[in-house]
């Protein structure tokens, strides 16, 4: 099964960096979102990246021209139905996505396979709402996508072989590696990471240190790029909300209880570098 034309659904920070690699490796784009000024901005954002990419020499400029004249946007889902492969990159709440799914796909050819980017959902559930879950898969980028050289692969239930291969081969042509989980809560990157983040804000909620002390401690004392505060700040505090409570929810054990003070946060719009504030003050 060969995938030329690839759709991404949802032009935010995950959507936009899908459409960036999948256009740099040479497929076509087709970039969908509900608003128009998510769509402009995720171009300027593409074409920004791609401006840096060119001047520290790791692509060339025919190779942004080129890439950027791949990408085109619809405001349109079901123009989506002309693609071989859907990477759904919505936010991350299931009725969104089953809401999509189900106006997409009555547009699908019978061959196009579709994915969802979700970090935390279960792909055999969102599957059994559409009419092809042996061509649906869980296809999980990790942000930024254009730097980070991960994409893990989640088979639901259903998901046939040829689906399986076709998107490994999509993740090899993308220059990335693929590492396949199976599908529980959060498979395998969110499941041990997010109960870190969890737990270092219960460190911060009962002051056994600040937010200087954590995310230093952690950076310098593990080698970690990141802080675990500074790095769900960079995520989203209500992705990593989101995704505690899948685990909790999902799994069952209080081990995975969200932070009271993550809920807090939350509740207040403090989400981070998105919202401007979040352990850190952005404005
Ligand atoms: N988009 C594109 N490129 C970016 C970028 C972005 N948003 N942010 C940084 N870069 C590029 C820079 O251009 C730079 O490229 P060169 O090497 O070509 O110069 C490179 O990344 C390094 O950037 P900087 O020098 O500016 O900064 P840095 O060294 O501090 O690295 C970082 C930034 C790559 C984000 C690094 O801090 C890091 O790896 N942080 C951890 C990220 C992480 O853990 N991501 C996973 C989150 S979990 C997830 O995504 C799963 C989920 O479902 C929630």
């Amino acid at each position: 099964m060969e995938i030329k034309r690839v759709g991404v659904i949802g032009a935010g920070q995950m959507g936009s960096g899908i459409a960036h690699v999948c256009a740099l490796a040479g497929y076509d784009v087709l970039l969908n979102d509900v608003d128009p000024d998510a769509l402009e901005r995720a171009l300027e954002t593409i074409t920004s990246n791609m401006n840096r990419q060119v001047s520290r020499e790791k692509i060339a400029g025919e190779d942004r021209d080129a890439a950027l004249g791949r990408i085109r946007t619809t405001e349109t889902l079901g123009e989506l139905g002309e693609t071989d492969l859907v990477i759904e990159a919505a936010t991350e709440r299931e009725s969104v996505k089953d809401a999509i799914f189900a106006e997409l796909v009555p547009h699908l050819g019978s061959g196009t396979i579709l994915t969802s980017n979700t970090s935390s959902i279960s792909i055999t559930r969102l599957a059994s709402k559409t009419d092809r879950p042996e061509k649906f898969m869980g296809f999980h980028f990790m942000n930024p996508v254009p730097v980070m050289s991960l994409v893990e692969l989640i088979r639901g239930i259903a998901t046939d072989e040829e689906t399986f291969e076709a998107c490994q081969s999509v993740v090899e042509r993308l220059g990335k590696t693929a590492s396949v989980a199976e599908d529980f809560p959060a498979f395998i990157v969110n499941r041990i990471l997010m109960p870190m983040i969890n737990e270092a804000v219960y460190v911060l909620y009962e002051g056994v240190g600040g937010v200087a002390s954590i995310d230093k401690a952690m950076k310098l004392g593990t080698n970690h790029p990141m802080g675990p505060l500074e790095l769900a700040d960079f995520i989203g505090l209500d992705t990593c909300l989101s995704i505690m409570n899948v685990l909790h929810d999902g799994l069952a054990d209080t081990k995975y209880r969200p932070c009271p003070l993550l809920t807090k946060y939350v509740e207040a719009g403090w989400l981070g570098r998105k919202s401007q504030r979040g352990f850190y003050d952005y404005r």
